[in-house]
């Protein structure tokens, strides 16, 4: 249906655009903006399709303090947008599949997601309180989920998942 790539430089306002549409609002795409001057090691693919780009998917760095003092380096998927027309396709599917191999090909112990708790869990995510894994904002419990993939690294980790600045203006 769509080729997933890796996103170049004359995809960014195509990347824009499509977060705006999506979302309906400025915010995430405003945030993925800032965080490219600004962050190594972000994960971001687009879906292009009939020669466009018409979704978009991006990872970028989580840090969870431990309760235990230590601090483990993961990510966060955020956000992930397709274009109105093109929702409902498997393209949201195909991102989120793609990306997340992209990442286990890292030494990413786990990855985390604050979105629906009826999409994610097809990916393999789970409710992070489950982990004893916890949002840095004040979000329901169902929404907040994690994707552990180093379970040795991951365990007896339990504390509070804290994403890069820049998202505090978006939520
Ligand atoms: C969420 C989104 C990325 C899914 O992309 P998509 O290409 O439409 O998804 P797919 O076609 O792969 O999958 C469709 C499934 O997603 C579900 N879905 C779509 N939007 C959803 C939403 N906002 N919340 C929960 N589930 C949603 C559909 O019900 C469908 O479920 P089913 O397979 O059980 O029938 C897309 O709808 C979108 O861009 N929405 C607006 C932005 C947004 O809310 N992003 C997620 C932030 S957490």
């Amino acid at each position: 249906m769509a080729e997933i790539r890796r996103e170049k430089p004359e995809d960014v306002l195509d990347v824009r655009n499509v977060n705006d549409r999506a979302f309906g609002r400025p915010n995430e795409g405003a945030v993925i903006e800032q965080l490219r001057g600004a962050c190594p090691g972000l994960v971001s693919l687009v879906a292009v399709a009939e020669g466009h780009v018409v979704g978009h998917i991006l990872f970028s760095p989580v840090g969870l303090e431990a309760d235990d003092g230590r601090r483990v380096r993961g990510m966060g998927l955020a956000p992930l947008a397709v274009l109105p027309e093109w929702q409902g396709r498997g393209i949201g599917t195909e991102l989120a599949t793609v990306g997340l191999a992209v990442i286990r090909q890292t030494p990413c112990p786990f990855v985390v997601v604050l979105g629906h708790h009826g999409y994610y869990p097809r990916f393999g995510f789970e409710k992070a309180s489950r982990h004893g894994i916890r949002c840095q904002w004040d979000v329901p419990d169902e929404a907040f989920m994690v994707l552990v993939m180093d379970g040795a690294a991951m365990r007896g980790v339990s504390g509070v998942a804290r994403y890069r600045g820049e998202w505090d203006a978006a939520t």
